[in-house]
């Protein structure tokens, strides 16, 4: 099958070379390790994903020499038993994730790290952002995965073909099970965690790969680090694509695909929720269906952007969709057989025919113009000037402790440098050393 990939930038056809896409006008995507990667700014977002790949490596490895240098003085033998797994466990996924990723972090810096750090990832995305649901996928959560698909079924029956799109997929699970069962003529995974992504290529490749399962809250000793094997029931049939891409930019053209799929990913993204639909709706073909599936657990300060379901079900009907069926149920959330806690969400899930009205696609303007470009002022937002207090304030405070002075004698500096009351200053300086205690206590 021809590649269905557009430019993010342009939108013109992209040319698949060996070792790269590119378009015409010199945009160039890299594949990396059997990935394209077809977001704009690639170079500087493998910059990015390299950086918090070492970083997440160096993370596994301080928190296993922790564990190490806490059993040497470790008395309790069931505490040691722990201790000795975790140990063990953390230097073992490191070489475990380190193998995984080997290509993606041999590749020579994307970009300098100076650009890098102008970030392109929300902050809420990190390697291991949802690595429960990767044990959840290929490991023991049948009983979920299952529970998903007939959610799926019932709202968008088996029949439909044609070209599905799975944005947001992780590591592929609903993608897998929906291609298998619906069989399209092709299915396009999407998302922008690359480790996701590669664990997804290898499930669908038919591929067996071990990672620690290292639970929150261990249900028992013993599971507090569980070598999980992962793997497919079989290689994926058919035509396939997973992709390294962007929802704000996504690299197909308008009126591509015949079913657009968004499990579980509305709520976490940072952008209007008009907008990324009318993103779904710019990407279908004139009566193509959206299959929206998830609980919203939108989280913003704007109360107005925390839709409920029914709210997403109106806004969808202003945005030149048709609503066909929708259904609500409790489903099982990521729980697994080695946590304390088991989440249970109330999950909406539609299917929504898209108009035959021209697709009007918005940029997706998840940042604002002065943190894209670098020319323009920053306004003083009002959490800046917040910040600005606070610090200031704390950079005080922290250049007062020398290794001598007390409490009462940061109060008292408060009191001359702040003109804080007495007992105030007493009472902040209190609080505030509290906090730098606690941070030394709570993850
Ligand atoms: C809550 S997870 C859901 C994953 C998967 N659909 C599932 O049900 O397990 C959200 C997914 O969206 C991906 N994601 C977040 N922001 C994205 C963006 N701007 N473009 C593409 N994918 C994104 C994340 O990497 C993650 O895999």
């Amino acid at each position: 099958m021809q590649h269905p990939f557009h430019c993010p930038e342009t939108s013109a056809a992209l040319t698949r070379g060996k070792d790269a896409f590119s378009s015409s006008n010199g945009k160039r995507y890299p594949i990396i390790d059997e990935i394209p990667w077809i977001v704009p700014h690639s170079d500087q977002l493998l910059a990015e994903w390299q950086v918090l790949a070492q970083q997440t490596l160096a993370e596994l490895l301080n928190q296993g020499a922790q564990a190490q240098e806490e059993l040497s003085r470790c008395a309790l033998k069931s505490s040691s038993t722990r201790l000795q797994k975790l140990a063990t466990a953390f230097p073992d996924q490191t070489k475990l994730v380190e193998n995984l990723l080997a290509d993606f972090l041999a590749k020579p810096l994307g970009a300098p790290v100076s650009q890098a750090l102008q970030k392109i990832l929300p902050s809420n995305q990190r390697l291991f952002s949802y690595l429960s649901n990767v044990f959840r996928d290929w490991n023991w959560g049948q009983e979920e995965n299952q529970a998903t698909l007939a959610m799926i079924e019932k709202v968008f029956p088996v029949g439909t073909q044609g070209t599905f799109v799975f944005l947001g997929c992780g590591s592929g699970r609903l993608m897998y099970d929906v291609h298998k069962k619906y069989e399209p003529a092709h299915s396009i995974g999407i998302d922008l965690n690359p480790l996701l992504l590669k664990i997804a290529r290898k499930m669908f490749m038919g591929t067996e790969l071990s990672l620690y399962e290292m639970p929150a809250l261990p249900r028992t000793t013993e599971k507090a680090a569980v070598l999980r094997s992962l793997k497919a029931e079989g290689k994926l049939k058919g035509s396939w694509d997973l992709v390294l891409g962007d929802i704000s930019a996504l690299p197909l053209a308008n009126g591509s695909a015949d079913v657009v799929f968004t499990p579980w990913l509305l709520d976490i993204l940072p952008f209007e929720t008009p907008d990324v639909i009318r993103t779904v709706h710019a990407i279908l073909k004139p009566k193509g269906t959206w299959v929206q599936l998830g609980p919203l657990g939108f989280r913003r300060r704007s109360k107005r952007a925390n839709l409920t379901a029914e709210e997403l079900a109106e806004l969808t009907l202003t945005q030149g969709f048709e609503i066909k069926n929708i259904d609500g149920a409790f489903l099982p959330y990521i729980q697994s057989p080695a946590e304390s806690g088991l989440r249970t969400e109330w999950v909406t899930a539609f299917s929504a025919v898209r108009d035959s009205e021209p697709a009007t696609r918005l940029p997706l303007e998840g940042l604002p113009s002065w943190l894209t470009n670098p020319t323009e002022p920053i306004p003083k937002l009002k959490s800046i000037e917040t910040s600005l207090y606070v610090h200031r304030l704390y950079a005080e405070v922290l250049m007062m402790i020398d290794g001598k002075r007390s409490i009462e004698q940061v109060a008292g500096l408060l009191n001359q440098n702040f003109s804080l009351e007495a007992t105030e200053a007493l009472g902040v300086a209190r609080r505030f050393f509290r906090s730098a205690w606690e941070a030394e206590l709570w993850e």
